[in-house]
């Protein structure tokens, strides 16, 4: 049972955990990381966490002190230092609300990118205006795209009145272990609604390629070092690039 402050929470890490634990080869690229807190449901060989906070990176690395788990501080918005298609799982949770509704699109060709062929791809997005966008862009790249639609009315109610952004005090409650399972009951109506966008603000959308020719091998290895397990993915932006070029 998933324990977690929020209804909607318990619901996707519960989807999520399963569906990752039938990928248990290959490298799994949690983009987006944070401290790796999302590492336990990652079966692949090895992990990477990506990351634009190199504190939290850090501090996850030294929770998963083993060598099958790595990470890279990079902006996600700016990829091009990990490998083409040799990731055979990319997830993405909880972060592209984060991002500029203009840029997020782009942020999921990345992601496509770097999936290898046969390989999955998981992310959460808000039901916005840059949904279809995103949406049309995976459906053009993968074989099977499936939406699981969460944060229904209950949810929402619920985290709205125990657990909300930025009220402290009200969080402490939800954060004990009875209201946890209070949330864990109340995420079991999301299974009620979860094939209908209507009244939910998120997707978690599963997208699979069916076809699986041989993969590119994925390396770091081309990547600077800040520690043993830590890479430098950082890549200054191409108008600073073009701005320092020497004349001539
Ligand atoms: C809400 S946390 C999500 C953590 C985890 N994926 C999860 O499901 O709980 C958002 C993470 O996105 C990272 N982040 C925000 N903007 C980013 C960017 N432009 N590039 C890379 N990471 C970014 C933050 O540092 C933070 O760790």
């Amino acid at each position: 049972m998933n324990l977690q402050m929020r209804p909607s929470k318990c619901f996707l890490y519960e989807t999520m955990s399963r569906a990752l634990s039938e990928i248990t080869s290959g490298v799994g690229v949690d983009v987006a990381s944070g401290n790796l807190k999302n590492r336990w449901m990652f079966k692949t060989e090895l992990y990477v966490g990506i990351d634009i906070n190199e504190t939290r990176l850090r501090s996850g690395l030294k929770t998963h002190p083993t060598p099958d788990t790595v990470a890279a501080v990079a902006d996600l918005r700016v990829m091009d230092a990990f490998p083409t298609g040799a990731a055979t799982a990319v997830v993405s949770t909880n972060t592209l609300h984060h991002i500029d509704r203009t840029n997020r699109v782009s942020v999921v060709e990345s992601l496509v990118r770097m999936t290898a062929p046969g390989g999955v791809l998981f992310c959460t997005t808000p039901l916005d205006t840059a949904f279809p966008g995103v949406l049309a862009a995976l459906e053009r790249s993968f074989d099977d795209v499936k939406c699981v639609y969460y944060r229904n009315v209950f949810s929402r109610a619920y985290e709205e009145l125990l657990a909300p952004p930025g009220r402290a005090e009200r969080g402490a409650i939800a954060a004990t272990k009875p209201f946890r399972l209070l949330a864990w009951v109340v995420s079991r109506l999301e299974h009620l609604t979860k094939n209908r966008p209507a009244g939910c603000t998120f997707a978690f959308i599963l997208c699979r390629r069916k076809s699986s020719p041989a993969s590119e091998s994925f390396s770091l290895s081309h990547l600077p070092r800040l520690d043993e397990r830590l890479y430098d993915a950082r890549r200054p932006p191409p108008s600073l690039v073009a701005s320092v070029r020497p004349p001539g």
